[in-house]
């Protein structure tokens, strides 16, 4: 059996809870890991002085895959985004969420079955902001065509090798007709360029409408930053909430698989987050690096664990530690 030296960073909050629960699920798989463990964020200041530090960086350009945990990001103040910080150093451009129900987990609707590719480099991320005069200030919306014909290749891409039929644009070009209208135009001329995948476009408010209402009419979206961000957690909400979508972050040379949901700090440190998410994420890691075999016998595992219903998580109805849910997926396996 193959074995793979990987990036883990447990990151803060309920990061380190699910990430172990993760690891413990993918030894008792039989997969052979080398963990190269490396803190960002608050964790990494502690003890680096740096909220990324360059061997963190490092390691993951050299090992090319990372399993992360999520990590704080104070709100209003304080240092710039570390998840954002990542994403531009390591060239991270594409952000895959794939959204679908899980057997045995309750939801609004059946038949989901949507993936988010977001654009992870610009919009109103690039953190360009500035105060113009006391009282008012200004934050920069970037676009270009070059990260958004980049995006749309990704999209279009994922659905021809994935058995996947269409690519809806989410934009609000009838109101930033510059900024929105270049990244749409950037993607008509790829769709040009992809006959054989179909095409639409929607304004990101009724996507919105039409995602709560009748959601399996959606395949693959394709938005950027922020629209993404956003309507990733709505899309979450669909199919059970955060605790059980995955995500990953992949550029041309590395990829980091990491779940929708953050550090949870109403819930950290109580052993009770789903750990379900990561575990999924860990999954598309599996699969990206050719243990296709354990990938499948882990999920086989879970689906099993979540029909029979008995082991849960709080966020899912039950009672059940992160621990316990973690033992549960590794008897089932
Ligand atoms: P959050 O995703 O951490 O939490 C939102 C709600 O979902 C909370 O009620 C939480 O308890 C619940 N939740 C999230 N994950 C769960 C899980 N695995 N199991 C059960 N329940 C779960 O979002 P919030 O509160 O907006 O952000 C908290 C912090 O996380 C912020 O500092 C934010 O910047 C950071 N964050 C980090 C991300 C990352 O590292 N990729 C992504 C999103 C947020």
């Amino acid at each position: 059996m193959p074995s793979h030296t990987l990036t883990l960073i447990p990151g803060d909050g309920i990061g380190p809870e699910v990430t172990n629960a993760v690891t413990r699920v993918l030894a008792a798989s039989g997969v052979v890991i080398t963990w190269d463990r490396h803190d960002a964020g608050l964790t990494a200041v502690e003890r680096t002085g740096k909220t990324l530090p360059q061997a963190l960086l490092d390691s993951i350009t050299r090992n090319r895959v990372a399993l992360k945990g999520p990590v704080t990001t104070p709100v209003g103040h304080g240092f710039t985004s570390v998840n954002v910080g990542l994403r531009q150093a390591l060239g991270l451009y594409a952000n895959l969420r794939p959204v679908a129900n899980l057997p045995g987990v309750a939801s609004r609707f059946a038949n989901v079955d949507l993936v988010i590719v977001r654009e992870n480099t610009e919009d109103l991320y690039a953190g360009v902001e500035h105060t113009v005069v006391p009282g008012v200030v200004e934050s920069l919306k970037i676009i270009t065509e070059a990260a958004s014909t980049r995006i749309a290749e990704f999209a279009f891409r994922y659905v021809e090798a994935n058995g996947r039929k269409r690519v809806t644009a989410i934009h609000k070009a009838n109101i930033m007709k510059l900024s929105d209208g270049l990244f749409l135009e950037s993607t008509r001329a790829v769709a040009a360029r992809h006959p054989d995948v179909a095409y639409d476009e929607r304004i990101v408010d009724a996507a919105c409408m039409h995602l709560v209402m009748k959601p399996e009419q959606f395949d693959v979206l394709l938005l950027p930053n922020l629209y993404g961000d956003i309507v990733s957690d709505l899309c979450a909400g669909l199919v059970g909430g955060l605790g059980v979508v995955p995500g990953a972050n992949l550029g041309t040379d590395v990829a980091v698989f990491e779940a929708v949901h953050g550090t949870a700090p109403d819930i950290a440190g109580q052993d009770v987050a789903n750990p379900t998410a990561l575990l999924l994420s860990a999954l598309l890691m599996l699969q990206h690096i050719g243990e296709m075999d354990a990938a499948r016998r882990i999920r086989a595992a879970l689906d099993r664990v979540l029909t029979g219903g008995r082991v849960r998580t709080r966020d899912l109805g039950g009672t059940a530690s992160t621990r316990a849910f973690a033992d549960a997926v590794i008897a089932a396996l």
